[in-house]
């Protein structure tokens, strides 16, 4: 059995979210860490860890939000966290794809959301696109674990990474022909990883271009058990190890 360390299951991307869960069970998928957004997907995830036994919650507020949020939105943050089902704080980081002119604002907002977790004890689920340096000096002044989501850099990048203890998300761009993730892989020990599928979004060969789902996990874990020569069951184990190390579940 699978978890799918990081997924976006919102009424407004899943009209049958029972159907889902279900599809995930069918294909080995027990588990799931539903990741917010922003102040109103927070609440959604809120609610679905109510609603569902085999859903964990991260709540964070993602970088790509820094123009619209408000402190309060921080406070309820912290209020929320005491629920036992919300593991971690994510999703939270640093994104200059689309605009550099607010990094300062973005770092603030990754800084003040790293303090919370450092207070609280919990792991964080880390956004970084385009932003890998930045990401790396802020995080070096935090004692907090976690996972580096939707992991897509260098091999030297995953090994600073991995030396300051955190997990690499992999999702379905390993599966990508022009992908250069395989090669990164191949060379990193498997008790560095954690399976995600991020969706709805980076759906994996052969069904790219599609809306993702939890249950697509099962691809990404055969093309990963193919390129390291080991067993799904294996690959389960360890996987499903390295999440109970950092998310104790
Ligand atoms: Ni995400």
């Amino acid at each position: 059995m699978f978890t799918d360390t990081h997924c976006h299951i919102y009424k407004e991307y899943y009209e049958n979210i029972d159907e889902i869960l279900k599809n995930a069970k069918e294909n080995k998928i027990n588990r799931m860490i539903n990741n917010g957004c922003d102040k109103k997907s927070n609440s959604e995830v809120l609610e679905l860890i109510g609603k569902y036994e085999n859903m964990y919650g991260a709540l964070g507020i993602h970088p790509e939000n820094v123009e619209e949020y408000i402190q309060e939105d921080i406070k309820l943050i912290e209020k929320q966290l005491n629920h036992k089902k919300v593991i971690a704080i994510g999703e939270i980081g640093l994104d200059y794809h689309y605009t550099k002119e607010n990094k300062e604002k973005q770092k603030k907002l990754l800084e003040e959301q790293l303090s919370l977790a450092e207070k609280y004890h919990l792991p964080v689920i880390i956004h970084s696109r385009e932003a890998t340096e930045d990401t790396i000096n802020i995080l070096k002044n935090y004692k907090t674990k976690g996972v580096i989501h939707s992991f897509s850099g260098s091999l030297e990048t995953a090994k600073i990474y991995i030396k300051m203890g955190y997990l690499l998300g992999i999702n379905g761009v390993i599966t990508f022909k022009n992908s250069k993730l395989k090669d990164v892989i191949r060379e990193i020990p498997l008790e560095n990883i954690v399976l995600e599928t991020d969706s709805p979004y980076l759906t994996p060969e052969p069904f790219r271009g599609k809306r993702n789902e939890p249950a697509r996990i099962l691809e990404i874990a055969k093309f990963i058990s193919e390129l390291k020569e080991i067993s799904i069951e294996e690959l389960a184990r360890i996987t499903n190890d390295n999440i109970k190390r950092i998310f104790d579940i």
